[in-house]
């Protein structure tokens, strides 16, 4: 049932602030000595020394969050893959590696494939080189659940609009519970780092509430100016890159408009050719690693003529002079903020697609689970 909203997709958008708060109450369930809890073995995870995920979609854009986690906070070497690109060309063997399919529906073809040719080719191996495999997934009982002995259930609830919101939230949920997990088993966290991004995690469902209450009616207004839109472009560096390419994803799926997601500092090897007063140019500017370094690049697109979407939690007199529009989120710690940059990047594909009327929650060409190849 809708619940009163118009489609399943702004539905599942509004329970985003409860599937976190579910994902924090599994993972991390409050206490000194245990700080996170996923269920898994500890001679299943505790010696490894790279890790590699395959994915489709969405579920790809969380595992390219997941490999920043894994790396920054773990330090543990990570790769992504497309399940489709691995199956044909997988990676050569490497000593103690974990695989993890990521999966929502835990029937996607590819992804399945790719798990079952790691399992295989990893099988009669002595125990460094044997197949470890973890799947993250919404739904425990499905295919993925039969292929793997060690799952994260990402808790999302049944998803019914085609576009995934609030399985890729889970999904991301996941991966700071496995990297906080890693960290803290092989000491490369402070107990006080940890405790600091916990804490932090714990603050994200309201801030995700404070994104929905007061920007939402400002994004339904803004699209307005987009409906003839043909071409868009997202940018984000570090671990909003993949923000900006689910951004960009949604946009094409439901509204069938072209978009591209692109790590900011990559427009001037190409894509800037792209930019004029009919292109508009969402950024992604949280305060960091690399917020002077998204703002120079969104010079570089106004420059261009380019109307500039500023996401940030930035609201200074520089912001405000750049950004032709401004979607604010709270003010958190980079490494915690594609769980509230996500959100106008939903609400603007949402939104824009509803505009035009088109059915968002059955977009043309797309399935919610693609069982084939
Ligand atoms: C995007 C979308 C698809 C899926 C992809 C993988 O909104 O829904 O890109 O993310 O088909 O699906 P799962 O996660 O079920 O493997």
């Amino acid at each position: 049932e809708k619940q009163g909203f118009k489609h399943f997709m702004l539905k599942e958008i509004y329970e985003q602030p409860g599937v976190v708060r579910a994902c924090l109450e599994a993972y991390f369930p409050n206490s000194a000595e245990i700080p996170v809890t996923l269920g898994l073995p500890a001679d299943f995870y505790a010696d490894l020394e790279q890790i590699q995920i395959v994915a489709c979609g969405t579920s790809w854009h969380a595992a390219l969050v997941g490999k920043y986690l894994l790396e920054q906070l773990a330090g543990i070497p990570t790769q992504v893959q497309y399940g489709s690109e691995f199956r044909y060309a997988p990676t050569p063997l490497t000593a103690n590696t974990l695989t993890i399919g990521v999966t929502q529906s835990g029937e996607t073809a590819d992804t399945l494939a790719a798990l079952g040719m790691e399992k295989e080719r990893r099988q009669g191996k002595e125990f460094k080189y044997e197949a470890r495999l973890l799947g993250i997934t919404n739904r425990p009982e499905s295919t993925l659940g039969q292929m793997v002995d060690n799952i994260i259930n990402t808790h999302g609830g049944i998803e019914i609009g085609v576009a995934a919101t609030k399985t890729f939230i889970a999904q991301l949920m996941a991966f700071y519970g496995l990297a906080l997990d890693l960290a803290y088993r092989r000491q490369a966290i402070t107990q006080d780092r940890l405790t600091e991004i916990i804490t932090g995690l714990r603050q994200l469902p309201a801030d995700i509430e404070a994104i929905l209450e007061t920007q939402e009616k400002y994004i339904e207004q803004l699209v307005h100016d987009f409906v003839e839109t043909k071409d868009f472009i997202f940018v984000g560096r570090g671990i909003n890159f993949p923000i900006a390419l689910e951004g960009a994803l949604k946009l094409k799926e439901i509204s069938y408009i072209h978009a591209e997601g692109y790590p900011a500092g990559e427009m001037k090897h190409g894509p800037i050719a792209l930019l004029d007063s009919k292109v508009p140019v969402v950024a992604i500017a949280m305060p960091g690693n690399v917020y002077e370094k998204v703002i120079s690049n969104s010079q570089e697109a106004k420059a261009r003529d380019s109307r500039l979407i500023g996401v940030t939690s930035v609201n200074d007199g520089e912001a405000a002079e750049i950004f032709n529009d401004l979607i604010p989120v709270a003010d958190v710690e980079e490494i915690l903020s594609p769980i509230l940059t996500v959100i106008p990047l939903q609400l603007l594909a949402y939104h824009i697609a509803a505009r035009k009327g088109l059915d968002v929650d059955q977009p043309r060409n797309l399935a919610k689970s693609v069982t084939v190849e």
